[in-house]
């Protein structure tokens, strides 16, 4: 799946510098397929503790692709990893870092005003030309563009979890995001190795439209104790041929995720029954029981 995506990466890009800001899940592996693209990155993050996590992970996932592209030449493979590894700086200063950026993508935590925060300070600090883009799961682009001046440069690009494995891009357009920018970040999501699609500005965009509401009529269906969470996933994967089921999907998301998700959309559109609360997602996240991350989930992890 890798070496797919890696040898669909001799694309060509205006863009060469971009800044991802978060260092967490997302934004590590977003900074892993652009520097293995041969892009410059800079990875922000708040946190220098995150950031020495993100570059420990980053290592050992360029070395998963190095074993799989280079398997017949393993001094090459090294020096993938190494030439890789030499194109990512880390910073903890957003403005600064946005300074040399062509393209800024931010992948924070999911919070609006934390986000608008954030784009009012790279809006004053990157270049005029530099496009901003937002890697959100469940807020509108056209929102969190409010606070900028430079809409026309503003986007989303929605990459999925893991992102060196997940071969898709959603890019984004908001209301006011600029045909040339458009392109811009059509080519740069090819030259990262994705397959991109175009949504417009709407709840969840494409995937976490049907997704999540699909992982959320699973979750109802285990509450009234139509059949147990482990029967629920071999059917989805047995039967409809998903790599995961949607109880272990929903525990790999992170149960507080899907949770912020459902009710962000609940709050926005009451009368849409497939975004009503979830009595038993409510009591797991309440109970600290957020899936993968925390050990357990809909089931336990070690
Ligand atoms: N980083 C890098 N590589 C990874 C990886 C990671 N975190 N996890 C797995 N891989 C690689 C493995 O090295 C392996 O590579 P090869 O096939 O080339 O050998 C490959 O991915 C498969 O891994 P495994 O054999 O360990 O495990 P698997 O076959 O069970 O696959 C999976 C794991 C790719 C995660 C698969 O189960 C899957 O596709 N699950 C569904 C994931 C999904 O739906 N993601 C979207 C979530 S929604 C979202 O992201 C949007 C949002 O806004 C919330
Ligand atoms: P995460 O919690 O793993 O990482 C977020 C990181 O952002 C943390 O390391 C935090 O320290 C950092 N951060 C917070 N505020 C910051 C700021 N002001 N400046 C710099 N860094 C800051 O979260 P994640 O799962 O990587 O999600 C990030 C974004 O990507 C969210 O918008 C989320 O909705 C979206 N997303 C998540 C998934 C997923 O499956 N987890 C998939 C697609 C999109």
């Amino acid at each position: 799946v890798i070496a797919r995506s890696f040898s669909s990466s001799a694309v060509n890009s205006a863009i060469k510098n971009v800044t991802v800001i978060g260092g967490g899940l997302m934004g590590s592996g977003i900074a892993q397929v652009s520097a293995q693209a041969g892009q410059n990155v800079t990875l922000v993050d708040v946190s220098s503790d995150v950031l020495a996590k993100a570059q420990k992970s980053i290592g050992t996932n360029l070395g998963r692709v190095a074993k799989k592209v280079y398997k017949d030449n393993p001094a090459q493979g090294e020096k993938f990893v190494s030439e890789s590894m030499s194109r990512i700086k880390t910073s903890t200063d957003p403005a600064e870092a946005s300074k040399t950026a062509d393209l800024v993508v931010e992948a924070i935590v999911e919070n609006m005003s934390v986000k608008h925060k954030l784009f009012k300070q790279l809006d004053e600090a990157a270049p005029s030309h530099t496009i901003l883009a937002s890697n959100t799961s469940s807020l509108s682009i056209n929102e969190i563009a409010s606070v900028v001046k430079r809409k026309d440069k503003f986007g989303g690009l929605h990459f999925f979890n893991p992102v060196p494995v997940m071969r898709l891009l959603e890019v984004v357009k908001g209301a006011e995001t600029s045909e040339a920018t458009y392109k811009s970040m059509m080519e740069w999501g090819k030259a990262v190795g994705k397959t991109c699609i175009t949504c417009k500005d709407t709840p969840g965009f494409v995937v976490n439209r049907l997704l999540v509401p699909y992982i959320c009529e699973a979750i109802r269906l285990y509450e009234r104790g139509d059949a147990s969470a482990r029967d629920i996933d071999i059917a989805m994967k047995l039967g409809a041929g998903y790599p995961m089921g949607p109880l272990e999907l929903a525990d790999y998301v992170g149960l507080d995720t899907n949770k912020f998700i459902l009710d962000g959309w609940h709050k926005k559109y009451p009368n849409q029954p497939l975004f009503k609360p979830i009595p038993l997602l409510d009591k797991l996240v309440s109970e600290g029981k957020l899936g993968v991350k925390s050990g357990e989930g809909f089931y336990k992890y070690d």
